[in-house]
């Protein structure tokens, strides 16, 4: 069975257990890690890395594709072998550590990280850590559930420790799509122009004698946690389909829309689930997570494609697509984040962009990222590649947060990530803002009659009305715009 999976033979040679292979990682190292929205993440060697560390405290730089699974950040947290993490991550410890100042976290834009390495912008990644699924005959890699960052991790780094799943199928051969944009000054266009197009290798080409170690491992992916549609992502929903039907009667698009991107988390997952009940068909996403919706969609008949740089199900969902994946992969493509999320691509191809929003502002600020303005919450993630450059940069969110005592229109966000110069049309359960075309003090109208909640539509309209007798394009009362935050801290609420 080994020998069909590492088809290279003298690779062989370099099998290990996930000690002697995290025996290479040393104090002060920058390890490039598989692993994107927890999906293909390598999984025994961080384990044996963090084993050690509690008995010889040592300190990494940890880059990834994005978030990891299997309580990997935690347990690395735990352990205290995190000095810095980038570019993306979702767990509660390592939030805390974060938080804290205890480690250093890089939020930072998906698609950029691995230009920032092929620069040499920031330290060069020292061992790549890659999840396969399998080596080819010449020693390419072929990843499993996810690319993320692994392919340029692996071609930087100076080795590479290669972790052999043999719990994950070897269906995932041929879904993977790894193209690496050429050098600079003299970058060829990427040439991706559908979501469909296969434009590389489908396993990652590295030298095998970069290869410095195989350790096997059978630990499955964690199963994604969002929750199930209820009724204002229902709403929402609702909204969107209606915005969008709007679309196709204004001739703007055909009922097969233009490619879909949704954002991670509960809310893009039940907004795509509505799509089931909808007149569109013939469906394509160019996204960089497909969960349970894509392949929810796909049965149905709604969805022809889906390009992407991870895979992250449900564990009911697991069970019933890893089995048929000989069937759906005609119908899927995994690439590197750097191209799912690539400026490039998403503006020629004119993504619907749907994220999520923590927090929106009356003129279509966005906070993505900081709950009351300081502490993070999971990063920047792809929001930012897709937001800026898509056709329709759509956010979604519920009006109200933690029981009402939150609302997610605010006077002023208390940290931006997308400005009102990226974003179109923003929904909550209560309806549907279009700022296409709008004024700042007409986004301001719209947004708050259209969006904001009724327990708090009285108190914005009250501090806009005020803030408009002040004058100005964007008007503000500065010394009041962040008084709803900090009442939250003080009362326990925005309520006025
Ligand atoms: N202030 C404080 N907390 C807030 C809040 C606000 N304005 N709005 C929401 N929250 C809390 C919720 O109460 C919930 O808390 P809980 O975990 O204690 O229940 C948590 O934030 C998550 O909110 P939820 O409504 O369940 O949405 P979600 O699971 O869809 O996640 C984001 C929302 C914004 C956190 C998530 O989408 C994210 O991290 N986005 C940034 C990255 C991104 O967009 N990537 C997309 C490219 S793929």
């Amino acid at each position: 069975m080994l020998r069909d999976r590492i088809r290279c033979q003298p690779l062989l040679d370099k099998l290990c257990t996930a000690d002697e292979a995290a025996a290479l990682i040393q104090d002060g190292m920058t390890i490039g890690m598989s692993g994107f929205t927890r999906a293909g993440e390598a999984k025994a060697v961080p384990l044996a890395l963090a084993e050690r560390a509690r008995k010889q405290p040592l300190k990494i730089t940890l880059i990834t594709g994005a978030s990891l699974g299997n309580d990997l950040d935690k347990t690395l947290t735990d352990a205290h072998v995190l000095a810095r993490r980038l570019p993306f991550q979702s767990d509660p410890g390592l939030r805390r550590a974060i938080n804290a100042g205890e480690v250093m976290f890089i939020d930072q834009h998906l698609s950029e990280t691995v230009e920032q390495l092929r620069t040499r912008q920031i330290p060069p990644v020292d061992i790549a850590v890659v999840e396969a699924v399998a080596i080819t005959e010449h020693g390419g890699i072929v990843p499993t559930t996810s690319i993320g960052n692994s392919a340029s991790f692996a071609i930087l780094a100076e080795k590479i420790i290669v972790e052999l799943n043999l719990s994950q199928p070897t269906t995932l051969e041929g879904l993977h799509d790894v193209y690496i944009p050429s050098r600079r000054p003299a970058r060829m266009p990427i040439p991706v122009v559908t979501p469909e197009s296969r434009v590389g290798l489908p396993y990652i080409p590295v030298p095998p004698e970069k290869i410095a170690a195989i350790v096997v491992s059978e630990k499955h992916d964690s199963s994604s946690s969002i929750l199930p549609p209820d009724d204002e992502t229902r709403a929402i929903a609702g909204h969107l389909k209606a915005l969008l039907l709007e679309e196709v009667r204004q001739g703007r698009m055909g009922y097969d829309l233009l490619p879909l991107q949704a954002g991670i988390g509960t809310i893009a997952n039940a907004v795509l689930h509505g799509f089931l009940d909808s007149p569109f068909h013939d469906l394509k996403m160019y996204s960089e997570v497909l969960q349970d919706s894509t392949f929810e969609l796909m049965d149905a008949g709604k969805l022809t494609f889906a390009s992407a740089s991870s895979i992250t199900l449900s564990s009911e969902m697991y069970r019933k697509v890893l089995p048929r994946l000989a069937e759906y992969k005609h119908h899927l493509v995994l690439r590197p984040q750097e191209i799912s999320n690539h400026p490039e691509v998403i503006r020629r191809l004119g993504i619907i962009c749907i994220n999520t929003a923590l927090e929106f502002d009356i003129y279509g600020n966005v906070n993505s990222t900081h709950v009351g303005g300081t502490h993070m919450m999971n990063g920047i993630g792809g929001s930012g590649d897709f937001a800026r450059n898509g056709y329709l940069s759509i956010f979604v969110t519920k009006s109200l947060a933690k029981n009402g005592a939150i609302s997610s229109v605010v006077p002023m966000v208390s940290h931006v990530d997308h400005t009102e110069h990226d974003t179109d049309i923003f929904v909550t359960e209560q309806g549907l803002a279009d700022l296409r075309g709008l004024a700042p003090r007409e986004r301001a109208i719209s947004i708050i009659r259209n969006c904001a909640h009724p327990d708090y539509r009285e108190q914005l309209e009250d501090y806009y009305a005020r803030a408009v007798k002040r004058g100005g394009h964007t008007p503000h009362i500065l010394e009041e715009a962040l008084s709803w935050h900090q009442a939250l801290k003080e009362t326990g609420t925005m309520r006025r």
